[in-house]
């Protein structure tokens, strides 16, 4: 069976779907057949990021209204013949229900290592459908007050619904903006979040062009090293933190 990763935010606009990709394609790269569900109704974008979009027909929403079968509505990379995507609804007035996703999730699980769950950002709909839905969290902050105010109140959510099983990920890290955050130290960001640092990712606008690009993912970016990390660390895989 798969192992169900969410991947969720307070504050929007992160990094989840840059993380979600870059992690798709380092699992894939792996070995692990990966899917990567997109729950962002109406924002649909991991089409673009992934190079997908002239191949998309259905999507989620299509799927759990019963439009499409199952194989209908899995898109294969072009790059990579291990990772799948099912696209968000194109219409922000669809409606996720959790026991609808939860048996779909139950029904495509048999086939996959990891899906990778890309929720909405904001407190309304993520929390209670990843703790309804996820083996892991991994809740994604910035480096700055805000964004680290709302990762904790998700990891609190998260925790009043009795799921403990949350760790974070912090994107868009530079050292010099770091020290005019107003946090000393990184130790202050993970004590507010209250949840276990499983990676840092580093500020790199040239790391990742080739996901807004749509193109072959780009090995050896300072980006996609720290999504390797984090992948092998989901494996059960021991890899020092390293700061780049
Ligand atoms: N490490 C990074 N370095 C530089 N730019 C980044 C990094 N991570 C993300 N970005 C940029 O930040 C913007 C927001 O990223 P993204 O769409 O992945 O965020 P999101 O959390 O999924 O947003 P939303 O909450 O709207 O779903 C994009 O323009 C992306 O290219
Ligand atoms: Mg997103």
């Amino acid at each position: 069976m798969a192992e169900i990763v969410s991947i969720l935010s307070g504050k929007g606009g992160v990094g989840k779907s840059t993380i979600v990709s870059a992690l798709g394609y380092s699992l894939a790269a792996e070995g692990k057949r990966t899917l990567i569900a997109e729950l962002d109704l109406g924002l649909r974008g991991l089409d673009l990021m992934l190079s997908l979009s002239d191949r998309i027909v259905f999507d989620l929403g299509d799927l759990l209204c019963g439009r499409c079968t199952l194989s209908d509505a899995l898109v294969c990379s072009p790059y990579t013949s291990r990772l799948f995507l099912i696209p968000a609804p194109s219409s922000p007035l669809s409606e996720l229900d959790a026991g609808q996703l939860s048996a779909l999730l139950f029904e495509l699980s048999p086939h996959f290592d990891f899906i990778l769950l890309d929720m909405p950002a904001g407190l309304y709909l993520s929390p209670a459908l990843t703790a309804a839905l996820s083996d892991t969290a991994l809740i994604v902050a910035t480096p700055d007050a805000v964004s680290v105010r709302s990762a904790g109140k998700v990891r609190a959510m998260l925790e009043e619904r009795d799921f403990f099983s949350h760790r974070l990920l912090i994107n868009r890290f530079s050292r010099s903006p770091f020290k005019k955050s107003g946090f000393a130290h990184m130790d202050q960001v993970i004590d507010m979040v209250g949840s276990q640092l499983m990676g840092i990712f580093p500020k790199d606008e040239k790391g990742i062009l080739f996901l807004q690009n749509g193109s072959e993912p780009m090995e050896g970016s300072a980006f996609l090293t720290v999504a390797r990390a984090v992948a092998r660390r989901l494996m059960g895989i021991y890899i020092p933190l390293l700061i780049h």
